[in-house]
């Protein structure tokens, strides 16, 4: 199934002399349980595009679909709804307040979406033993390494089981050995808890852990690869389209 359609979406950032086009006639599918790395050159709109997906931010043109909604027909409101329970996101600076544990930072989306602070402790909890962190549920993010930091993220983007995951460069701040863990969790949220997973990398190790690899350039899509072979001949692929770009 579905969760993301999007159809020749467009985005115009300014007016006048100042006018940039981010995006321009993207349309991207993609699947429950699937992953797809979104790669190209800094400035060729894959923050935009996460962003208008993520419903952040409005396109100029085109449609998104999400799990069954046309973005562009909700309220603000409704806009806000859908993004908190439909959607995680996951950054490259973790984002995680610094003044709350492990735990707290899981179960905050849970907390703002209503839910009593006894039940959503206790999801939270169960999401960091999923991702590694049994251990660590009341350490501060600065007690925390980088990786464990993201895992937390990660747990907190799970918690309100979204039907996609949406991840801005999230192991661009990671030591190599971490971003391979994050990476390899990433595969697991597709493939054992069948979300969505739509992931912007600048590095072909880590996008060859995905399923597929759309490139954008201009804000254009300009090519895509599927991936199927072992991780190592993913990144060569990679690399040699990287390259071609
Ligand atoms: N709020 C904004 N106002 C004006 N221009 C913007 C805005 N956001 C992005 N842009 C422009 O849109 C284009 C695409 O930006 P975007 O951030 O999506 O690129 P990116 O591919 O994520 O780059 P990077 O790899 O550096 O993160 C760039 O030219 C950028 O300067
Ligand atoms: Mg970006």
């Amino acid at each position: 199934m579905a969760i993301i359609q999007t159809n020749n979406l467009s985005k115009v950032y300014g007016s006048g002399d100042a006018v940039v086009t981010a995006l321009r006639d993207v349309s991207l599918t993609v699947e429950t349980g699937e992953f797809v790395a979104v790669m190209g050159p800094s400035g060729c709109g894959k923050s935009t595009l996460l962003h208008l997906i993520g419903g952040l931010d409005r396109p100029t043109a085109g449609t998104i679909q999400l799990d069954g909604d046309d973005l562009s027909r909700l309220s603000d409101t409704r806009l806000t709804e859908v993004r908190r329970r439909k959607i995680g996101f996951v950054f490259q600076f973790f984002n995680l307040i610094p003044v709350l544990d492990a735990v707290e930072n899981a179960a905050l989306p849970l907390i703002l979406d209503g839910m009593k602070l006894a039940a959503a402790r206790a999801t939270a909890a169960e999401w960091l033993q999923r991702v590694g962190l049994d251990g660590q549920t009341s350490h501060r993010p600065d007690q925390l390494s980088g990786g464990q930091q993201q895992r937390v993220a990660i747990a907190r983007a799970l918690a309100t089981e979204p039907a996609l995951v949406l991840a801005d460069e999230p192991t661009g701040n990671l030591d190599s050995r971490a971003s391979d863990e994050v990476a390899g969790l990433l595969r697991q949220v597709a493939d054992e808890w069948q979300r969505a997973v739509l992931m912007v990398t600048h590095d072909p190790r880590i996008a060859a852990y995905a399923d597929r690899i759309v490139f954008l350039k201009d804000g254009s899509i300009i090519d895509q690869a599927r991936l199927n072979g072992t991780p190592l001949e993913g990144a060569q692929l990679v690399r040699d389209k990287v390259e071609a770009l």
